[in-house]
Protein backbone atom coordinates (compact mmCIF):
# COMPACT_ATOMS: atom_id res chain seq x y z
CA UNK A 1 0.00 0.00 0.00
CA UNK A 2 1.33 3.54 -0.96
CA UNK A 3 1.27 6.11 1.28
CA UNK A 4 2.44 9.26 1.74
CA UNK A 5 5.18 9.71 3.75
CA UNK A 6 6.95 12.78 5.98
CA UNK A 7 9.88 13.19 2.93
CA UNK A 8 7.02 14.11 0.58
CA UNK A 9 6.04 16.94 3.31
CA UNK A 10 8.56 19.13 1.77
CA UNK A 11 10.48 21.38 3.77
CA UNK A 12 9.54 21.22 7.01
CA UNK A 13 12.07 23.67 9.02
CA UNK A 14 10.38 26.06 11.38
CA UNK A 15 6.70 24.30 10.17
CA UNK A 16 4.35 23.35 12.79
CA UNK A 17 3.30 19.79 12.67
CA UNK A 18 0.73 17.84 14.58
CA UNK A 19 1.49 14.28 15.50
CA UNK A 20 -1.44 11.41 16.27
CA UNK A 21 -0.21 9.28 17.84
CA UNK A 22 -0.92 6.24 19.94
CA UNK A 23 0.08 6.65 23.43
CA UNK A 24 -2.77 4.93 24.79
CA UNK A 25 -0.83 3.10 27.86
CA UNK A 26 -1.63 1.50 30.24
CA UNK A 27 -1.48 3.10 34.20
CA UNK A 28 -1.10 2.47 37.45
CA UNK A 29 -1.50 4.31 41.17
CA UNK A 30 2.06 4.25 42.97
CA UNK A 31 1.93 6.59 46.14
CA UNK A 32 -1.28 8.18 45.13
CA UNK A 33 0.36 9.03 41.76
CA UNK A 34 -0.49 8.32 38.20
CA UNK A 35 2.10 6.34 36.44
CA UNK A 36 2.91 5.01 33.45
CA UNK A 37 2.67 1.00 33.45
CA UNK A 38 3.99 0.34 30.34
CA UNK A 39 5.96 2.65 28.11
CA UNK A 40 6.32 0.02 24.27
CA UNK A 41 3.68 3.05 22.57
CA UNK A 42 5.24 5.74 23.91
CA UNK A 43 9.30 4.38 22.50
CA UNK A 44 7.29 3.42 19.27
CA UNK A 45 6.22 6.96 18.57
CA UNK A 46 9.92 8.16 19.13
CA UNK A 47 11.44 7.63 15.48
CA UNK A 48 8.41 10.06 14.08
CA UNK A 49 9.01 12.80 16.61
CA UNK A 50 12.77 12.55 16.36
CA UNK A 51 12.96 12.44 12.56
CA UNK A 52 10.66 15.47 12.18
CA UNK A 53 12.25 17.50 14.68
CA UNK A 54 15.36 16.83 12.76
CA UNK A 55 13.62 18.54 10.24
CA UNK A 56 13.56 21.44 11.74
CA UNK A 57 9.80 20.74 12.53
CA UNK A 58 7.83 22.17 15.92
CA UNK A 59 5.95 19.08 16.94
CA UNK A 60 2.52 19.12 18.84
CA UNK A 61 1.31 15.73 19.45
CA UNK A 62 -2.11 15.03 20.59
CA UNK A 63 -3.42 11.17 21.22
CA UNK A 64 -6.13 9.34 23.46
CA UNK A 65 -5.88 7.76 26.56
CA UNK A 66 -8.53 4.96 27.74
CA UNK A 67 -12.30 5.53 27.01
CA UNK A 68 -13.27 8.80 29.38
CA UNK A 69 -16.75 9.96 29.47
CA UNK A 70 -15.89 13.82 29.35
CA UNK A 71 -13.08 15.27 30.79
CA UNK A 72 -11.68 13.19 33.71
CA UNK A 73 -7.96 13.48 35.57
CA UNK A 74 -7.47 9.45 35.75
CA UNK A 75 -7.07 9.14 31.94
CA UNK A 76 -5.07 13.13 31.89
CA UNK A 77 -2.36 12.32 29.30
CA UNK A 78 0.18 14.43 32.01
CA UNK A 79 2.07 11.00 32.86
CA UNK A 80 2.71 10.34 29.63
CA UNK A 81 3.65 14.42 28.55
CA UNK A 82 5.94 14.18 31.37
CA UNK A 83 7.97 11.00 29.96
CA UNK A 84 7.93 12.29 26.44
CA UNK A 85 8.94 15.90 27.46
CA UNK A 86 11.51 14.38 28.72
CA UNK A 87 12.72 12.56 25.90
CA UNK A 88 12.39 14.60 23.16
CA UNK A 89 12.43 17.77 24.57
CA UNK A 90 10.78 20.53 22.85
CA UNK A 91 7.51 18.01 21.62
CA UNK A 92 4.36 19.76 22.97
CA UNK A 93 1.95 17.15 24.06
CA UNK A 94 -2.22 18.26 23.81
CA UNK A 95 -4.44 17.05 27.14
CA UNK A 96 -6.46 13.70 26.08
CA UNK A 97 -8.30 14.43 22.82
CA UNK A 98 -11.52 11.79 23.84
CA UNK A 99 -12.06 14.36 26.90
CA UNK A 100 -13.96 16.21 24.08
CA UNK A 101 -16.59 13.94 22.33
CA UNK A 102 -15.96 15.82 19.35
CA UNK A 103 -13.45 13.63 18.79
CA UNK A 104 -15.32 10.07 18.61
CA UNK A 105 -18.17 11.91 16.58
CA UNK A 106 -15.47 12.87 14.11
CA UNK A 107 -17.09 16.46 14.71
CA UNK A 108 -15.26 19.03 11.73
CA UNK A 109 -15.58 21.33 14.37
CA UNK A 110 -13.30 19.99 16.57
CA UNK A 111 -10.67 18.48 13.79
CA UNK A 112 -10.42 22.20 12.97
CA UNK A 113 -9.43 23.48 16.12
CA UNK A 114 -6.44 20.20 16.27
CA UNK A 115 -5.35 21.66 13.13
CA UNK A 116 -5.49 25.30 13.72
CA UNK A 117 -2.14 26.95 13.78
CA UNK A 118 -0.52 23.62 12.69
CA UNK A 119 1.05 23.49 8.84
CA UNK A 120 1.23 19.55 8.09
CA UNK A 121 -0.34 16.33 10.04
CA UNK A 122 1.73 12.87 10.62
CA UNK A 123 -0.51 10.00 11.33
CA UNK A 124 1.87 7.71 13.64
CA UNK A 125 -1.51 6.13 15.68
CA UNK A 126 -1.50 2.81 13.87
CA UNK A 127 -3.12 1.33 16.76
CA UNK A 128 -5.90 4.22 16.34
CA UNK A 129 -5.94 4.16 12.52
CA UNK A 130 -9.32 1.62 12.71
CA UNK A 131 -11.02 4.55 14.46
CA UNK A 132 -12.62 7.07 12.12
CA UNK A 133 -12.45 10.13 14.87
CA UNK A 134 -11.80 13.58 14.16
CA UNK A 135 -7.75 13.35 15.45
CA UNK A 136 -7.37 10.26 13.16
CA UNK A 137 -9.61 11.07 10.06
CA UNK A 138 -10.88 14.68 10.32
CA UNK A 139 -7.70 16.73 10.63
CA UNK A 140 -5.97 14.54 7.31
CA UNK A 141 -8.64 16.17 5.60
CA UNK A 142 -7.68 19.86 6.23
CA UNK A 143 -3.72 19.53 6.71
CA UNK A 144 -1.48 17.77 4.03
CA UNK A 145 -0.87 15.09 5.73
CA UNK A 146 1.50 12.02 5.89
CA UNK A 147 2.30 8.49 7.32
CA UNK A 148 4.68 8.43 10.65
CA UNK A 149 7.30 5.99 11.30
CA UNK A 150 5.18 3.67 12.93
CA UNK A 151 2.01 3.53 10.70
CA UNK A 152 4.60 2.54 7.94
CA UNK A 153 6.37 -0.54 9.74
CA UNK A 154 2.97 -1.82 10.59
CA UNK A 155 2.05 -1.47 7.06
CA UNK A 156 4.66 -3.25 5.67
CA UNK A 157 5.25 -6.02 8.43
CA UNK A 158 1.20 -7.02 8.28
CA UNK A 159 1.12 -6.62 4.35
CA UNK A 160 3.52 -9.61 4.48
CA UNK A 161 0.85 -12.00 5.79
CA UNK A 162 -1.64 -10.49 3.66
CA UNK A 163 -0.02 -10.48 -0.01
CA UNK A 164 1.91 -13.50 -0.14
CA UNK A 165 3.13 -15.35 3.36
CA UNK A 166 5.50 -18.10 3.34
CA UNK A 167 3.86 -21.61 4.09
CA UNK A 168 2.86 -23.06 6.17
CA UNK A 169 0.71 -19.89 7.37
CA UNK A 170 -0.55 -20.25 10.95
CA UNK A 171 -2.76 -18.04 13.21
CA UNK A 172 -3.14 -18.17 16.76
CA UNK A 173 -6.10 -16.76 18.33
CA UNK A 174 -6.85 -16.30 21.62
CA UNK A 175 -9.16 -13.72 24.04
CA UNK A 176 -12.63 -13.64 25.47
CA UNK A 177 -14.85 -13.60 22.84
CA UNK A 178 -15.80 -15.62 19.70
CA UNK A 179 -18.06 -12.46 18.55
CA UNK A 180 -14.94 -9.81 18.81
CA UNK A 181 -13.29 -12.46 15.83
CA UNK A 182 -15.80 -13.48 14.21
CA UNK A 183 -14.81 -11.13 11.42
CA UNK A 184 -11.27 -12.00 11.41
CA UNK A 185 -11.53 -15.72 11.52
CA UNK A 186 -13.30 -15.69 8.87
CA UNK A 187 -11.15 -13.73 6.31
CA UNK A 188 -8.05 -15.44 7.87
CA UNK A 189 -9.71 -18.88 7.21
CA UNK A 190 -9.31 -17.95 3.75
CA UNK A 191 -5.37 -17.19 3.97
CA UNK A 192 -4.01 -19.70 6.26
CA UNK A 193 -3.77 -23.14 7.00
CA UNK A 194 -4.63 -23.46 10.38
CA UNK A 195 -6.16 -21.11 13.38
CA UNK A 196 -5.09 -22.44 17.08
CA UNK A 197 -8.01 -21.50 19.10
CA UNK A 198 -6.87 -20.59 22.72
CA UNK A 199 -8.43 -18.02 25.45
CA UNK A 200 -12.22 -18.62 26.53
CA UNK A 201 -13.32 -18.28 22.73
CA UNK A 202 -12.19 -21.63 22.52
CA UNK A 203 -15.23 -23.08 24.89
CA UNK A 204 -17.65 -21.94 22.48
CA UNK A 205 -16.07 -23.36 19.75
CA UNK A 206 -15.85 -26.95 22.42
CA UNK A 207 -19.66 -26.03 23.58
CA UNK A 208 -20.90 -26.27 19.95
CA UNK A 209 -19.53 -29.37 19.33
CA UNK A 210 -21.24 -30.66 22.43
CA UNK A 211 -18.79 -30.36 25.11
CA UNK A 212 -19.29 -29.94 28.84
CA UNK A 213 -17.82 -26.84 29.35
CA UNK A 214 -18.86 -26.22 33.41
CA UNK A 215 -19.41 -22.02 34.09
CA UNK A 216 -16.64 -21.44 31.21
CA UNK A 217 -17.27 -18.01 29.47
CA UNK A 218 -19.50 -19.21 26.01
CA UNK A 219 -21.36 -17.47 24.01
CA UNK A 220 -24.18 -19.80 23.08
CA UNK A 221 -25.92 -18.09 20.20
CA UNK A 222 -22.50 -18.16 18.12
CA UNK A 223 -22.65 -22.27 18.30
CA UNK A 224 -24.11 -22.15 14.62
CA UNK A 225 -20.82 -19.90 13.37
CA UNK A 226 -18.41 -21.97 15.35
CA UNK A 227 -19.78 -25.65 13.74
CA UNK A 228 -19.65 -23.56 10.26
CA UNK A 229 -15.55 -22.31 11.31
CA UNK A 230 -14.73 -25.59 12.18
CA UNK A 231 -16.46 -27.36 9.20
CA UNK A 232 -13.09 -25.84 7.24
CA UNK A 233 -11.05 -28.35 8.98
CA UNK A 234 -8.58 -25.50 9.41
CA UNK A 235 -9.40 -25.12 13.20
CA UNK A 236 -7.62 -26.44 15.98
CA UNK A 237 -9.25 -26.44 19.53
CA UNK A 238 -8.01 -27.24 23.26
CA UNK A 239 -7.75 -31.37 23.88
CA UNK A 240 -7.41 -30.50 27.69
CA UNK A 241 -7.62 -26.99 29.61
CA UNK A 242 -7.04 -26.04 32.95
CA UNK A 243 -9.51 -25.36 35.70
CA UNK A 244 -10.46 -23.68 38.73
CA UNK A 245 -13.71 -24.47 40.91
CA UNK A 246 -16.08 -21.56 39.90
CA UNK A 247 -16.66 -20.10 43.60
CA UNK A 248 -12.75 -19.33 43.76
CA UNK A 249 -11.43 -15.97 42.47
CA UNK A 250 -9.19 -15.57 39.70
CA UNK A 251 -6.36 -12.49 39.54
CA UNK A 252 -2.52 -11.36 40.23
CA UNK A 253 -4.53 -11.39 44.12
CA UNK A 254 -6.47 -14.02 44.45
CA UNK A 255 -6.13 -16.57 46.85
CA UNK A 256 -3.90 -20.10 45.54
CA UNK A 257 -6.54 -22.51 45.06
CA UNK A 258 -4.87 -25.20 43.18
CA UNK A 259 -6.41 -25.87 39.50
CA UNK A 260 -6.95 -29.32 37.89
CA UNK A 261 -5.79 -30.19 34.62
CA UNK A 262 -9.24 -31.63 32.85
CA UNK A 263 -9.45 -33.10 28.96
CA UNK A 264 -12.05 -33.36 26.43
CA UNK A 265 -15.17 -31.61 29.12
CA UNK A 266 -15.41 -29.04 31.76
CA UNK A 267 -17.16 -30.26 34.80
CA UNK A 268 -19.80 -28.38 36.17
CA UNK A 269 -18.76 -26.05 39.26
CA UNK A 270 -15.81 -25.33 37.38
CA UNK A 271 -14.24 -22.95 34.51
CA UNK A 272 -11.68 -23.18 32.28
CA UNK A 273 -9.25 -20.32 32.58
CA UNK A 274 -5.86 -21.59 30.39
CA UNK A 275 -4.88 -24.15 27.79
CA UNK A 276 -3.12 -27.26 29.14
CA UNK A 277 0.11 -28.85 28.72
CA UNK A 278 -1.22 -31.52 26.20
CA UNK A 279 -2.99 -28.46 24.57
CA UNK A 280 0.37 -26.40 24.65
CA UNK A 281 2.75 -29.53 23.55
CA UNK A 282 0.33 -29.98 20.03
CA UNK A 283 0.19 -26.10 19.17
CA UNK A 284 4.18 -26.17 19.61
CA UNK A 285 4.30 -29.00 17.35
CA UNK A 286 2.12 -27.26 14.52
CA UNK A 287 4.26 -23.80 15.01
CA UNK A 288 7.26 -26.14 14.65
CA UNK A 289 6.33 -26.69 10.62
CA UNK A 290 4.98 -22.69 10.20
CA UNK A 291 6.84 -20.63 8.24
CA UNK A 292 4.59 -17.18 9.06
CA UNK A 293 3.10 -16.90 11.77
CA UNK A 294 0.35 -14.31 13.22
CA UNK A 295 -0.91 -14.36 17.28
CA UNK A 296 -3.34 -12.29 18.55
CA UNK A 297 -4.96 -12.70 21.83
CA UNK A 298 -3.34 -14.78 25.30
CA UNK A 299 -4.28 -18.38 25.85
CA UNK A 300 -5.36 -18.02 29.41
CA UNK A 301 -5.89 -15.38 32.29
CA UNK A 302 -2.24 -14.81 32.17
CA UNK A 303 -2.03 -11.94 34.52
CA UNK A 304 -3.07 -14.85 37.34
CA UNK A 305 0.61 -17.03 37.33
CA UNK A 306 -1.70 -19.66 37.66
CA UNK A 307 -3.05 -19.69 33.83
CA UNK A 308 -0.26 -17.96 32.25
CA UNK A 309 1.50 -21.85 30.99
CA UNK A 310 -0.64 -21.64 28.31
CA UNK A 311 0.53 -17.96 26.53
CA UNK A 312 4.00 -18.70 27.79
CA UNK A 313 4.21 -21.57 25.81
CA UNK A 314 2.62 -20.23 23.10
CA UNK A 315 5.40 -17.47 23.17
CA UNK A 316 8.03 -19.68 23.39
CA UNK A 317 6.97 -22.03 20.31
CA UNK A 318 6.39 -18.94 18.43
CA UNK A 319 9.75 -17.28 19.32
CA UNK A 320 11.63 -20.82 18.39
CA UNK A 321 9.75 -21.96 15.36
CA UNK A 322 11.95 -19.24 12.80
CA UNK A 323 8.41 -18.43 11.04
CA UNK A 324 8.41 -14.85 10.08
CA UNK A 325 6.33 -13.89 13.23
CA UNK A 326 3.85 -10.77 14.02
CA UNK A 327 1.99 -10.85 17.24
CA UNK A 328 -0.56 -8.28 17.68
CA UNK A 329 -2.37 -6.87 20.82
CA UNK A 330 -1.28 -5.59 24.09
CA UNK A 331 -1.93 -8.63 26.21
CA UNK A 332 -0.10 -11.02 23.88
CA UNK A 333 2.64 -8.38 23.11
CA UNK A 334 2.85 -7.84 26.75
CA UNK A 335 3.20 -11.62 27.35
CA UNK A 336 6.09 -11.52 24.67
CA UNK A 337 8.16 -8.99 26.31
CA UNK A 338 7.54 -10.36 29.89
CA UNK A 339 8.66 -13.61 29.03
CA UNK A 340 12.62 -11.81 27.32
CA UNK A 341 11.49 -13.18 23.84
CA UNK A 342 10.41 -9.85 22.44
CA UNK A 343 14.11 -9.82 19.71
CA UNK A 344 12.82 -13.27 18.70
CA UNK A 345 9.65 -12.00 16.97
CA UNK A 346 9.71 -10.61 13.69
CA UNK A 347 7.00 -8.05 14.83
CA UNK A 348 5.34 -6.59 17.47
CA UNK A 349 2.21 -4.66 16.53
CA UNK A 350 1.42 -1.60 18.55
CA UNK A 351 -2.73 -2.14 17.48
CA UNK A 352 -4.59 -4.13 18.79
CA UNK A 353 -7.92 -3.97 17.18
CA UNK A 354 -6.12 -2.01 14.52
CA UNK A 355 -3.87 -4.99 13.66
CA UNK A 356 -6.45 -7.17 13.70
CA UNK A 357 -9.10 -5.10 11.40
CA UNK A 358 -6.07 -4.68 8.58
CA UNK A 359 -5.39 -8.35 8.67
CA UNK A 360 -9.47 -8.75 7.94
CA UNK A 361 -9.77 -6.12 5.20
CA UNK A 362 -6.46 -4.72 4.19
CA UNK A 363 -6.71 -1.07 4.87
CA UNK A 364 -8.29 1.34 7.81
CA UNK A 365 -10.06 4.74 7.68
CA UNK A 366 -6.96 6.32 9.14
CA UNK A 367 -4.80 5.07 6.22
CA UNK A 368 -7.82 5.86 3.56
CA UNK A 369 -7.74 9.14 4.91
CA UNK A 370 -3.92 9.92 4.71
CA UNK A 371 -4.41 8.21 0.55
CA UNK A 372 -7.50 10.65 0.19
CA UNK A 373 -5.58 13.91 1.58
CA UNK A 374 -2.53 13.41 -0.74
CA UNK A 375 -5.10 12.51 -3.72
CA UNK A 376 -6.94 16.09 -3.00
CA UNK A 377 -3.34 17.80 -3.52
C1 LIG B 1 -5.82 0.25 21.47
O1 LIG B 1 -5.45 0.24 22.65
O2 LIG B 1 -6.06 -0.77 20.82
C2 LIG B 1 -5.89 1.58 20.77
O3 LIG B 1 -5.27 2.58 21.50
C3 LIG B 1 -7.33 1.93 20.45
O4 LIG B 1 -8.05 2.16 21.61
P1 LIG B 1 -9.65 2.13 21.55
O5 LIG B 1 -10.07 0.71 21.31
O6 LIG B 1 -10.13 2.69 22.85
O7 LIG B 1 -10.05 3.00 20.36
Amino acid sequence: MKLPTIEDLGDLAGRRVLVRADLNVPLQLQRSEMVVADDFRIRSALPTIELLQRRGARVTVCSHLGRPKGVDPRYSMAPVARILEERVPGVSVLENVRFDPREVANDPSFARELADGHDAFVLDAFGSAHRAHASVVGVATLLPSAAGVTVLDEVEHLSRLLESPARPYVAIIGGAKVSDKLGLLRSLLGRVDQVLIGGAMAFSFLYAEGHQVGDSLVEPELAEACRELRATGRIALPVDVVALESTEPVGPEASRAEPAVVQGDVPDGFRGLDIGPATIERYAEALRGARSIFWNGPMGVFEDPRFRAGTDGVARAVAASGAYSVVGGGDSARAVREAGLADRISHLSTGGGASLEFLERGDLPGLAALRASWEQR
